[in-house]
C-alpha cells in the first residue's frame, strides 16, 4: 500500500462540543480540515495498529466524501480492519452496537445529529471508544491538543472503496467490511424486547403507529423493525427514506421539526402510538393520541416500568438523568429505592456509569433515553420500549402518563430556547447569573423561595474527574428548579437553554398546560438572566 505524507497547518477551532467536532459543510470542506481533525484523533490513540475500526455516518451531505478519506487515513495509519455500513451508513446506537458486538478498538461516527444537513447546512465527527461510547473528555482534551498543534497527516494512495455492496476486500495488510447496517441492531432488539408480543398487538390491532423517521438514518432500521418484523402496516414508517439534506427539514425530533408526525398525533383519529427520531438515530420522540410525553416523564415511566421488559426484568442498577432534565426520575428511583446519578449535559457522563454497571438506564430531556445494550442513547429502543409496555399493559399512552403522574406527581417541565444569540451576549448573560449566586439563596421570588443557586460541577463515581462549568442551577424549596445552560451543540453564536421545572403533587392540577403552570418561573427566570433585555430578543425560538 502506498502512503503519502502532506505537511499542514493547524486550523483553529477544532474543539469538540458535546457530541464531537460540528461545523458547517462549508468549513469541513476546507483544504485538509477533515484530514487534520482525523489525523488528531489517530495522533491521540496508542495501540491500535492492526486493529479494528467501525465507520458509519447518518448519510448527510459529505458523509461519502468524508468516509472514502477517512478509509485512506485509517488505512495510513496501520489499523488491521475497517467495519463500514453499507452506503456509508450506521445510526449513532448502530455504530455504539457494532463497536461492541466486533469488539472493535472505537469507531468513527459522522453526523451533526438532529442539526440540518446539505451543502450550506452541517456536518460532524466524532470518535467513540471500545466500549461503543462517546470518547470521554480526556481524549476529547487530548485531541484537541492535537489539532492545535499538527504539521503533517498521512493518507494511502488507492481508489474509492464501493460502499454499496456487503463485502469484503483486501487491500495490503487492511481488511475492509462493508456491512447490512440494520441486521446486528435489528438482532439486540429482538434480544431485548418481546416482539412476539409486540407483533401480536399489532396483528390483534390493539396497537397502531406512526413513526416519523424525518429523512433520516432510522428510515431502513425502522421500517425493517416496525414493517417487516413487527407486521406494522406499510406506511407507518414515512418519511422514511434517508437524503443527504433531510429533505431540507430539520431532522430533530420535537413538536416543532417533526410537525407532520405532531399534526397526525394532535388531529382527528390519531394512532395509537407516534414516534420520530432525528438524524442519527439516537433521539427519540413519543407520542400518544393527542398526547407528548416529555423525554423526561419518559425516561421515569420507563424506569418505573422496566420489569415488564424481557431485557430488564429481573430489576435494574440504578438510572441516571443529566442535570437539565426534570426529577421526575429520581422520585420513581426513591421509590424503588434505586440509586439515581445527576450528570452533565451528553451522553459521554453515562458511559462510566454504565460500564461499572451502576445504572441500567438513563436519558436526558434533549429527546435521549437508553440502557447499557449500547453506550450511545437510542431512539428506536425507546419507541421498541414503549411498544413493549403499551402491549404488556393494554393501556393507551395517555393513561399510562396519568397514571404515573397519579403516583409519583408531575413534574411539569419545558425547555426555552434562544438561539444564534451573539456569544458575547450569552456569555454576560452567564456571568450575571453567576454573580448573583451567592446572594440568591433564602431569598423570596413571587410565590417561590430560593433553597439553592450553584453551578454544576460534577465528579464522576468512576474515574473521579471533575467538569465544572456545567450550568447554572436554581432550586426553589417546593422542589421547582429554573437552570440555565449554553448549548454545546450549536453552530452558529450561542444558544441559550432556560429549563423550567414545577412538582405538582395534586392530580387535580396535573392537566394544566405546562406554559401557564411555569408562567411564573419563566418571570423570575427573565428577572435573574436579563436575557430579553440584554438578547433584544422578545420569546424563545424553541419551546420543547
Ligand atoms: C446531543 C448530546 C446530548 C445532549 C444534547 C444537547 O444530543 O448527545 O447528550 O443532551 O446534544 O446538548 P446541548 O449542549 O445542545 O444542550
Ligand atoms: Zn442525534
Amino acid at each position: 500500500m502506498q502512503t503519502k505524507t502532506y505537511a499542514t497547518t493547524a486550523y483553529e477551532g477544532q474543539k469538540p462540543g458535546t457530541s464531537g467536532l460540528r461545523k458547517k459543510v462549508k468549513v469541513f470542506q476546507q483544504p485538509k480540515y477533515l484530514e487534520n481533525f482525523v489525523q488528531s484523533i489517530f495522533n491521540s490513540l496508542v495501540d491500535f495498529q492492526g486493529k479494528t475500526l467501525v465507520l458509519g455516518g447518518d448519510g448527510r451531505y459529505y458523509n461519502r466524501q468524508a468516509i472514502q478519506i477517512i478509509i485512506k487515513m485509517a488505512a495510513a495509519s496501520g489499523f488491521g480492519e475497517l467495519i463500514i455500513g453499507q452506503g456509508g451508513l450506521l445510526s449513532t446506537p448502530a455504530a455504539s452496537n457494532i463497536i461492541r458486538k466486533y469488539q472493535a478498538f472505537g469507531g468513527i461516527v459522522l453526523s451533526a445529529s438532529h442539526n440540518p444537513g446539505g451543502p450550506d447546512e452541517d456536518f460532524g465527527i466524532k470518535y467513540n471508544v471500545s466500549n461503543g461510547g462517546p470518547a470521554p473528555e480526556k481524549f476529547t482534551d487530548a485531541l484537541y491538543e492535537h489539532t492545535t498543534t499538527i504539521s503533517n497527516y498521512v493518507i494511502a494512495e488507492f481508489d474509492d472503496i464501493d460502499l454499496d455492496s456487503v463485502g469484503e476486500t483486501q487491500i495490503g495488510e487492511l481488511k475492509i467490511r462493508v456491512i447490512d447496517p440494520v441486521a446486528d441492531y435489528a438482532q439486540l432488539m429482538a434480544e431485548i424486547f418481546d416482539f412476539d408480543l409486540i407483533k401480536q398487538s399489532i396483528a390483534a390491532g390493539l396497537i397502531t403507529l406512526r413513526f416519523d423517521a424525518m429523512h433520516a438514518i432510522t428510515g431502513p432500521y425502522a421500517t425493517h423493525i416496525l414493517e417487516e418484523v413487527l407486521g406494522a402496516a406499510p406506511g407507518s414508517v414515512f418519511n422514511a427514506v434517508p437524503l443527504e439534506d433531510f429533505g431540507g427539514g430539520h431532522p430533530d425530533p420535537n413538536m416543532v421539526h417533526a410537525h407532520e408526525l405532531t399534526e397526525i398525533m394532535l388531529g382527528a383519529n390519531p394512532p395509537v402510538f407516534g414516534a420520530a427520531s432525528d438524524g442519527d438515530g439516537d433521539r427519540n420522540m413519543i407520542m400518544g393520541a393527542h398526547v407528548f410525553v416529555t423525554p423526561s416523564d419518559s425516561l421515569a415511566i420507563m424506569a418505573a416500568n422496566a420489569r415488564l421488559i424481557p431485557a430488564y426484568a429481573k430489576g435494574i442498577s440504578g438510572v441516571a438523568r443529566s442535570m437539565p432534565t426534570s426529577q421526575a426520575v429520581d422520585r420513581v428511583a426513591n421509590a424503588l429505592n434505586l440509586p439515581c446519578y445527576e450528570t452533565p449535559t451528553g451522553w459521554k457522563f453515562f458511559g462510566n456509569l454504565l460500564d461499572a454497571g451502576k445504572i441500567t438506564l438513563c436519558g436526558e430531556e434533549s429527546f435521549g433515553s437508553g440502557s447499557n445494550h449500547v453506550r450511545e442513547k437510542d431512539g428506536l429502543w425507546a419507541v421498541l420500549f414503549w411498544l413493549n409496555l403499551l402491549a404488556r399493559k393494554r393501556q393507551s399512552v395517555a393513561d399510562i402518563v396519568t397514571e404515573h403522574w397519579q403516583k409519583f406527581g408531575r413534574d411539569i417541565y419545558c425547555r426555552h430556547d434562544y438561539e444564534a444569540v451573539d456569544s458575547d451576549i450569552a456569555n454576560g448573560v452567564v456571568d450575571h447569573l453567576r454573580e448573583q449566586l451567592d446572594s440568591l439563596p433564602g431569598k423570596t421570588l413571587g410565590s417561590y423561595t430560593v433553597k439553592f443557586a450553584d453551578e454544576f460541577s460534577y465528579t464522576d463515581p468512576v474515574d473521579h474527574s471533575v467538569s465544572n462549568h456545567q450550568g447554572i442551577r436554581i432550586g426553589f424549596s417546593d422542589g421547582s428548579r429554573i437552570v440555565f445552560r449554553l448549548s454545546g451543540t450549536g453552530t452558529i453564536g450561542a444558544t441559550v437553554r432556560i429549563y423550567l421545572e414545577k412538582y405538582e403533587r395534586d392530580a387535580k392540577n396535573h392537566a394544566e398546560d405546562a406554559q401557564i403552570a411555569l408562567a411564573e418561573l419563566i418571570e423570575i427566570a427573565e428577572q435573574l438572566s436579563q436575557l430579553k433585555q440584554r438578547s433584544g430578543r422578545t420569546e424563545p425560538t424553541v419551546i420543547t
